[in-house]
């Protein structure tokens, strides 16, 4: 650690009052609570930061209003989608020497630096983290609030042909199959799996195989499979955390493929705003927390999902769009969308309010 990035204060001796100064030598000090809060001199400083950054100047010339760790993240984020990922990683790690409890900027450096050197994420062709990730803190009750609902439809609507688009490791799948089964029979006649990943589609294959459902299984993106299945149809299709995945324009040629091809279309997803300008403070304040909160729900596998899959999809719309895994809708943007290609949409059944936004299953017909 720099001497001048030494926190000024030690952190407080009970664990819940753990106080660290993130204001650097010749600031004004402040202490906090937490690592995590923001207090009024860190908005002060994002709001000048911000304001430098709306009035024209680059994030390099900008350095000089970075004082706290908040701020040096803020600049990170602005480097990093000015194409800069040098400066973003250096900017993290100062944030994260100013801040050394911090749950966020360890992780978001250690990111950073591993996108300067490799260049962007890959999240699911080695799907450890992501894997990780689905089975902790908050997505096992999202999981199993996701999987009921799917089981339920399963029994109700009996499928002959059911595709799921970008089946991942079968997490939402395989779960709402078992739920569905009724005396040992899946009420599902063959289980279609669209899935790019072939670690994951492999994964899928297998426990399918293992409990005896029908399955078919291919292994490519929704866009090709679209170009070359013309005369593919299915009384049910699925798509849990996955059609955001596709950009909006594939996402909307996709969803008026399907339309005459399926008679009823679930979508499980969050219902997640992304402003055009994630570098908005109030957004960006609200983000760090969400994040602070998410990663703290990982023991041991903090570094893992927070490095491996959540921030490299989460910083996504700071970056260029080739940084981009994926494209967030609101709930209205989806509903949106999906009438646009054809469907009428039932009232979204919330499912969980999970840290990152409330997530919801989207019935369309
Ligand atoms: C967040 S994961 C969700 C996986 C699974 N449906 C679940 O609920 O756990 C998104 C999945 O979409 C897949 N995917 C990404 N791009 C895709 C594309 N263009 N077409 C189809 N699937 C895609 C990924 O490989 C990944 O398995």
């Amino acid at each position: 650690m720099a001497p001048h990035d030494a926190p000024r204060t030690a952190p407080r001796p009970t664990p819940a009052r753990t106080g660290y100064d993130t204001h650097e030598e010749g600031a004004t000090m402040t202490t906090h609570d937490a690592p995590e809060t923001l207090d009024a001199a860190d908005r002060a400083e994002l709001a000048g930061l911000n304001e430098a950054r709306l009035a024209g100047a680059g994030p390099a010339a900008a350095e000089p209003l970075a004082r706290g760790a908040a701020g040096w993240f803020y600049l990170a984020l602005w480097a990093f989608g000015a194409g800069r990922t040098a400066d973003a990683a250096g900017h993290a790690a100062r944030a994260a020497r100013l801040a050394p409890g911090h749950t966020v900027y360890p992780h978001a450096a250690a990111h950073l630096a591993e996108r300067r050197d490799a260049g962007p994420a890959e999240v699911y062709t080695s799907p450890d983290a992501f894997a990780a990730y689905i089975r902790g803190g908050g997505n096992v009750p999202l999981y199993a609030a996701a999987t009921a609902a799917l089981a339920g439809r399963y029994r109700r609507l009996r499928p002959s042909r059911l595709l799921d688009v970008g089946t991942g490791d079968g997490r939402a799948l395989l779960p709402a199959l078992d739920a569905a089964a009724e005396g040992g029979a899946v009420p599902v006649g063959r289980v279609d799996v669209l899935e790019p990943s072939e670690a994951m589609r492999t994964a899928t294959e297998a426990e399918l195989a293992r409990r005896g459902v029908p399955f078919r299984s291919f292994g490519t993106t929704a866009q090709r499979f679209a170009a070359e299945n013309g005369a593919e149809r299915w009384e049910l299709t699925q798509s849990t955390f996955a059609l955001q995945s596709l950009p909006p324009a594939d996402r909307r040629e996709l969803l008026a493929w399907l339309r005459p091809r399926t008679e009823r279309l679930l979508v499980v997803d969050f219902d997640s705003a992304v402003p055009a300008d994630p570098l908005e403070p109030e957004y960006f304040a609200g983000l760090l927390a969400r994040l602070a909160r998410g990663i703290a729900e990982y023991g041991d596998d903090r570094a893992l999902i927070a490095r491996g899959f959540v921030l490299p999809v989460v910083l996504g719309p700071f970056g260029a769009d080739a940084e981009r895994t994926n494209y967030e809708l609101s709930l209205p943007e989806w509903t949106a969308e999906l009438r646009a290609a054809g469907f009428e949409v039932a009232e979204p059944e919330l499912l969980d309010r999970y840290w990152w936004s409330p997530a919801y299953l989207i019935e369309a017909a």
